[in-house]
């Protein structure tokens, strides 16, 4: 299974999904990473010697161009998947017309609570006792794809949004990685949500 990952900060999801392509029994490769940004996690692409690209937001003058040239430099690599892992930005319509559903997105809350930027500044906001990661197939609309796992994690009386944030990472690297290992196994399938299909939460 050929991926495209799609990153905008330290790359810490992306640089599990390397690890775990180097060993040769793992039926996924990450054969190119994009991003918006000179994000930090590029350095990953380049270490395990995975081409890269940038698309920046300020080079177009509208989101749908911006979108437009992203879909290209994504689809030039023929990907069989594409995960945004940290991604920061809202895919426009005809990218993800052209890539869902084998287009999916990792998130750091139990959707569908706490969507958005701030799932995990949110959840503490709010009180939860529980948060957690879904890993989903991306739509239209912001975190509100078919969710294909989730796993929860506890929230500690003295968690800070960063020790927590922490603490998901640890949970999240583990469920990516095995999410496209099943997607790759046909384990797990990405089928878009029809309203008579019962939410995949496996
Ligand atoms: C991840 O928790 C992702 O779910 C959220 O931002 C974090 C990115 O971490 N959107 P990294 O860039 O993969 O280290």
């Amino acid at each position: 299974l050929s991926i495209v990952v799609l990153i905008s900060g330290g790359g810490s999801n992306l640089r599990a999904l390397l690890e775990a392509s180097t060993d040769a029994q793992y039926p996924a490769r990450v054969i190119a990473v994009g991003s918006d940004t000179d994000a930090s996690g590029l350095a990953f692409a380049e270490e395990f010697g995975v081409p890269a690209f940038t698309v920046y937001p300020s080079s177009f003058d509208s989101r749908a161009a911006w979108g437009d040239e992203l879909l290209a430099q994504i689809t030039q690599w023929s990907p069989d998947l594409v995960v945004c892992a940290g991604f920061m930005r809202i895919l426009p319509p005809r990218v993800v017309a052209a890539l869902s559903p084998n287009l999916i997105n990792t998130h750091p809350a139990l959707l569908p609570a706490f969507p958005g930027a701030h799932a995990v500044r949110d959840a503490l906001a709010a009180g939860a006792l529980q948060t957690g990661v879904t890993v989903h197939i991306v739509d239209e609309g912001v975190d509100t794809g078919p969710v294909l796992v989730q796993q929860a994690v506890e929230v500690r009386g003295d968690d800070t949004e960063n020790s927590l944030h922490e603490r998901i990472k640890v949970v999240e690297r583990e469920l990516l990685v095995q999410a496209v290992l099943d997607i790759a196994n046909n384990r797990l399938a990405l089928t878009p949500n029809h309203p008579d299909s019962p939410r995949s939460s496996t």
